[in-house]
């Protein structure tokens, strides 16, 4: 039987690769950035502007959604796709993550990690089997399996003991999940930033043949050369045939250098996170809206942008919005970013079906450091 959730590549240039995700509920091109939507909406935007901007598919966080509305609840609203208006597909993570960044009190063991929310100090406990349950209730198109990822910089032993921590999830999640045709369930690759942890990472979790590969524990305090010599050794080791997702990454240049590599999935909070920080993403670096160079500049963000908070609203508007804290600040500014996001992935896309990946990174970084004209 073939399986409504698939994945093909329709042209690679050196290692990177163009590539389709199909669902049941639309398709995703690759390499895609995936808007961050927490808590069931990607902050201060309506889920028509994440469209409108190009987005083919946003991420939702099991560790929120269960504390905040409650899974169950969710459920019987109809799903999260129901709930916040977004019919598209939606990526969830398991909540390992957010446990270990936002919750206070934590612990880890073999059956999963039990914690405190950092709502209101309730206990709350999660299993890789207690994960899956609440993504399916969600009714999470890509689910993560529940891992373990340990900050950078640390000693091999500890990278070891959560990378085979969470190879055991891998195989729980892989159990609870069973065949779900049209939804995937993806492994994450740990290992610190030890090679052989995360050589080892790899291979055993495509022995699980599962749809897809996320390489996680990166971007958590280490150099950028550090992440991709990570990437690189990784890549080799993940099947040609499944999507590659690189969780949590990242800057611009991040994402260039691993498209470059061969990742076909981003998430970041940067560019909605930014936006309600008073920063701009534009083609010609970051801009500070909050600096006072900006109060009497009459031009756009980038008047070459299809974005509308872009091309219309003058910096000196922005930087006033943003200087007396108003609302629309925030959605001008995270509209904008997230418009900018999705045109870098275009343009990505695009060079590689054309075979002329390098040179277009080239340009793309050489309008960063030359600034707008
Ligand atoms: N988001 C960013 N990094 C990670 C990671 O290592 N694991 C999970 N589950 N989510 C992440």
């Amino acid at each position: 039987m073939t399986d409504a959730f698939s994945f093909a590549v329709s042209a690679t240039d050196g290692e990177a690769r163009r590539g389709t995700i199909a669902t049941p509920r639309g398709e995703i091109r690759t390499p895609a950035f995936m808007p961050v939507g927490t808590a069931g909406t990607v902050k201060a935007m309506l889920p028509e502007q994440v469209r409108q901007a190009g987005a083919d598919i946003v991420l939702g966080n099991t560790y929120h959604l269960m504390l905040r509305p409650g899974a169950e609840r969710v459920a019987r609203l109809g799903g999260l796709h129901r709930m916040m208006n977004w019919e598209r597909p939606i990526l969830t993570d398991s909540g390992g993550f957010q446990v270990m960044s936002l919750s206070g009190l934590r612990k880890i063991d073999e059956r999963g990690v039990t914690f405190q929310s950092h709502i209101d100090g309730s206990r709350h406990e999660l299993s890789p089997e207690r994960s899956i349950e609440i993504q399916g209730l969600l009714g999470s198109d890509i689910q993560m399996q529940l891992d373990e990822c340990v900050k950078l910089p640390c000693s091999d032993e500890i990278a070891e003991k959560a990378m085979h921590l969470s190879l055991r999830w891998a195989e729980r999640c892989r159990v609870a999940f069973g065949e779900q045709p049209g939804r995937a369930m993806f492994g994450i690759v740990q290992g610190g930033a030890v090679e052989r942890l995360r050589v080892e990472s790899a291979r055993e979790l495509t022995r699980l043949d599962l749809k897809g590969y996320a390489i996680g524990g990166l971007a958590v305090g280490e150099p950028q050369a550090v992440m991709l010599s990570m990437i690189e050794a990784v890549m080799p080791h993940l099947p040609a045939a499944k999507p590659r997702y690189l969780m949590g990454v990242g800057t611009p240049d991040d994402i260039v250098e691993a498209v470059r590599r061969g990742v076909d999935m981003f998430d970041c909070v940067m560019p909605t996170r930014a936006g309600r920080h008073g920063q701009a993403y534009t083609r010609y670096g970051r801009l500070n809206l909050r600096n006072a160079v900006h109060a009497d500049d009459p031009r756009p963000l980038d008047p070459a942008s299809a974005c509308p908070a872009a091309n219309t609203y003058s910096r000196a508007y922005l930087h006033h919005l943003v200087r007396a804290g108003e609302i629309l600040g925030m959605v001008l500014l995270t509209w904008a970013n997230i418009w900018y996001y999705q045109d870098l992935m275009a343009g990505l896309r695009k060079a590689i079906e054309e075979g002329r990946l390098s040179d277009h990174i080239a340009s793309v970084k050489a309008d960063w450091i030359r600034g707008a004209p």
